[in-house]
């Protein structure tokens, strides 16, 4: 059966071969997938040796989504304009595309939740996470996208990168206003138990919150907006799932049923 993996350092916890295999027994195609441990300085002779191998495919995560996008011959808009890519595929003529799901998966989680047509969204961070799901959120529809930053000159490079395609502009923290229908935590504060400095007032019980943190309990920024009156607060779980989706989407052509995957996933957190 056709070999995939996903590629990372650390990848023990990964939960992503759970989640192939449900869609592969679901949509009843024949797979295996694993976790491959690259070494930090090693990620290409991995990919390379997976390949002679016959992997047909790979996800790639922390610390080598960069290095991946460099290695593709072939790129999507997404990833192109990421930066960054999260999956691979080995095509017979041995070329290699990279695709970005990510942005995607998370638009795909909203989604299943709210609209986001006319939208007002606060992204909050500018690392490779926010970069990952600017395009998809501009493509959903929204109607103005603001990034706000720790670093605010990394946010303005940003809204000046995807300026071309559609509303978006960065804002320091300290300047936000209220009225935000949607605000998304990008950032990696919370792996540390930290928040991201933006004002309560931002916070209202009509905002949608969306952590693409996700853990057993309510992740630190979502019991913080929750404090300040969110009543509607998401974790990343859902993301996790739909990125994942979406790459098996382009390997296998067919569509995976998200909810049964998540729902049992979310079991499995508690
Ligand atoms: P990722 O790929 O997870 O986005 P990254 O590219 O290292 O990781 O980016 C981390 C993001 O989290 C950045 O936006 C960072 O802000 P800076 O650009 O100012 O560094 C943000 N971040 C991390 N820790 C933070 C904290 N304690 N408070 C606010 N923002 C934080």
């Amino acid at each position: 059966s056709d070999k995939y993996v996903v590629i990372g350092n650390p990848i023990a916890h990964s939960k992503s071969p759970a989640i192939h295999s449900q869609f592969a027994a679901q949509t009843r195609q024949r797979l295996e997938y694993q976790t491959l441990l690259a070494p930090t300085d090693g990620f290409e002779l991995s990919v390379h040796n997976f390949i002679v191998a016959g992997g047909k495919g790979a996800n790639v995560t922390v610390p080598f989504k960069e290095q991946a996008f460099t290695l593709c011959t072939e790129l999507s808009d997404d990833a192109r304009l990421a930066g960054a890519v999260n999956t691979l595929s080995f095509l017979p003529d041995g070329q290699i595309r990279g695709d970005n799901t990510d942005g995607q998966g998370l638009v795909a989680d909203l989604l299943s939740h709210t609209s986001l047509k006319h939208k007002v969204v606060l992204l909050i961070g500018a690392g490779g996470a926010a970069r990952g799901a600017i395009l998809p959120l501009l493509r959903s529809g929204v109607k103005q996208l603001i990034i706000s930053n720790r670093t605010f000159e990394k946010a303005q490079t940003l809204a000046k990168q995807f300026k071309d395609y559609g509303n978006i502009s960065a804002v320091p923290m300290a300047e936000l206003e209220s009225g935000f229908d949607i605000i998304i935590n990008s950032t990696s504060a919370s792996l540390a138990g930290d928040l991201p400095g933006v004002p309560v007032h931002i916070f209202s019980p009509d905002t949608l919150c969306y952590d693409m943190m996700y853990g057993a309990e309510l992740t630190a920024f979502n019991a913080w907006a929750k404090s300040h009156g969110v009543v509607n607060c998401i974790d990343g779980l859902g993301m996790l799932v739909g990125q994942a989706a979406i790459s098996f989407e382009i390997w296998r052509g067919v569509k995976p049923d998200v909810d049964i995957v998540l729902s049992q996933l979310r079991q499995a957190l508690e």
